[in-house]
């Protein structure tokens, strides 16, 4: 078993808001993501899949397709957009950084060749905070 890892970059809006709370706990719980008029992150995302080594060409996949995978069915959608509004697959969803990482693993999973299959999905929303998502 190999895994290999694409590494991309996207900048988007976001605003991290419960209408069921008070503007206080929202500014308590979620603190400058809480702000009502939008703000941006540099979002940078590894999308690591595994599989067996092809004995022909010594890849476990062509990493420009996996690469034309994530800008297709992930970046297209995510990079410069407001996550809040603009996304289809984030609609009634809090964009954390857990949920779209949970939801870029949705968007990639079906588009992967024969053999190969998703191992990870890590997502930082700044240098020092991020996720990863295995699938479960
Ligand atoms: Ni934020």
């Amino acid at each position: 078993m190999i895994y290999l890892t694409r590494h991309e970059h996207f900048n988007a809006a976001h605003k991290l808001y419960n209408t069921n709370w008070s503007p206080e706990k929202n500014e308590e719980v979620f603190g400058k993501c809480a702000n009502a008029n939008w703000h941006g992150h540099n979002y940078d995302l590894m999308v690591t899949v595994k599989g067996e080594i092809n004995q022909e060409t010594g890849f476990l996949m062509d990493v420009k397709v996996l690469s034309k995978i994530i800008q297709e069915y992930v970046c297209e959608h995510l990079d410069h957009r407001n996550l809040n509004l603009d996304v289809p697959f984030l609609q009634g969803k809090l964009p954390s950084t857990e949920n779209v990482a949970v939801a870029i693993w949705h968007q990639i999973v079906p588009h992967l060749p024969e053999g190969v299959k998703l191992h990870r999905i890590r997502l930082y929303e700044t240098p020092r905070i991020g996720v990863d998502y295995y699938g479960e």
